[in-house]
C-alpha cells in the first residue's frame, strides 16, 4: 500500500474563482523520493501545504489525502505534523519565533514530540545541528533567528526535521538560500534518512541538479496541473511535453550538476 494516497486534488480560490491547482493525483511508497518542479506560480507550494494541512482558510481544498490509510482530516494533520509528517518550509525566518532562542525551540519541538528533557533534548539538538554541518553548535542554540542568515534557519529547520524522523518528508525549496557545499550535505542527510528509516520524501526544487541527485520520481507542474510524473530517469532523458523540454532546457543551465551525489543515487525498477 502507498504510503501517501492523493486523488483529485484541487485548492480553489474563492475570491480570484478559480483553482490554484487541479487534478493533482498521484501516490507514494515509503522509501521513495518524489521531486517537484516546475515554473514559480505552478502550484507547488500550494500542493504541499495542502499535503500537511496547512492550507489557508480563505482556501477550499478538495479532493482525498490518504495517509498510511487514513484520509487526512485538519485534526489528523495537526497531530502528525513534526512527528509523523515533517514539514520544511520555503519560508524558514517565518518557521522560528522571534522571541526564543534556537536552542530553547528545538528543545521544546523535541520535547513535545519525542519526551526529551533536559540533556537528553539538548543532546539531540547537537546531534542535529552537527548533521547539518552547522559550526558551534552550543553556541549557535543560544542564539536567535534574526541573528541567523536565511540559509542557517533553512539548516536549522532541516535538522531539526531530521531528527524527529518522520515518516514522511515535504520539503519546499529545502535548498534554495544554501551554497554548492551546503546543498550536497543537506541532500545528503535527506537520503541517510530516506534509507535508514524509510522515509517517504517529496522535495520542491527549482535546482535541477540536486533533483538528479535524489528523486526517484519526478513531477512536472504547470499552471496548477501536473503535466507529467514519471520515473526522473524517464522525464530526463524523454520528457513528454514541450514545457517539460523546455523547463529542463532552462534549469539544466542554471543549475550546476551533484554528479558525485547523482552517481550515488540507486536506480530501482520502478514505473508509475
Ligand atoms: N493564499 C493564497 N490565496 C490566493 N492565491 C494564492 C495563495 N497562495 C498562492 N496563491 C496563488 O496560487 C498560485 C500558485 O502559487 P504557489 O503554489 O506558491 O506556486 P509555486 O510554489 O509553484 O511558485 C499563484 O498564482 C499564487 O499567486
Ligand atoms: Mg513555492
Amino acid at each position: 500500500m502507498p504510503f501517501i494516497d492523493v486523488k483529485n486534488l484541487s485548492v480553489h480560490d474563492p475570491i480570484q474563482q478559480k483553482n490554484l491547482v487541479a487534478n493533482i493525483t498521484f501516490s507514494l511508497y515509503k522509501q521513495r523520493c518524489l521531486a517537484v518542479i516546475g515554473e514559480s506560480g505552478s502550484g507547488k507550494s500550494t500542493v504541499a501545504k495542502a499535503l500537511i494541512g496547512l492550507t489557508s482558510p480563505s482556501l477550499e481544498v478538495k479532493g482525498a489525502i490518504v495517509f498510511d490509510g487514513e484520509k487526512l482530516t485538519s485534526q489528523m494533520a495537526q497531530q502528525w505534523r513534526g512527528k509523523r509528517i515533517g514539514y520544511i518550509s520555503q519560508d524558514a525566518m517565518n518557521a522560528f519565533n522571534p522571541i526564543e532562542t534556537i536552542g530553547h525551540q528545538m528543545m521544546e519541538t523535541f520535547q513535545q514530540h519525542l519526551g526529551l528533557r533536559g540533556k537528553e533534548g539538548k543532546a539531540h539538538a547537537i546531534t542535529g545541528l552537527e548533521r547539518v554541518h552547522l559550526k558551534n553548535p552550543h553556541q549557535l542554540m543560544k542564539r536567535y533567528p534574526h541573528e541567523l542568515s536565511g540559509g542557517m534557519l533553512q539548516r536549522v529547520m532541516i535538522a531539526i526535521t531530521i531528527m524527529l524522523s518522520p515518516d514522511v518528508i515535504i520539503a519546499d525549496e529545502p535548498t534554495a538560500s544554501l551554497d554548492a557545499y551546503n546543498r550536497r550535505e543537506v541532500i545528503t542527510q535527506l537520503q541517510r534518512l530516506k534509507e535508514e528509516t524509510g522515509a517517504a520524501l517529496i522535495i520542491i526544487s527549482h535546482d535541477l541538479g540536486v533533483v538528479q541527485a535524489i528523486a526517484d520520481e519526478l513531477v512536472v507542474m504547470h499552471q496548477g496541473e501536473m503535466l507529467e510524473h514519471h520515473i526522473a530517469e524517464k522525464i530526463f532523458t524523454s520528457p513528454e511535453h514541450p514545457q517539460t523540454k523546455h523547463l529542463l532546457e532552462t534549469r539544466l543551465r542554471l543549475s550546476a550538476p551533484i554528479e558525485a551525489l547523482r552517481k550515488q543515487k540507486r536506480v530501482r525498477a520502478f514505473s508509475c
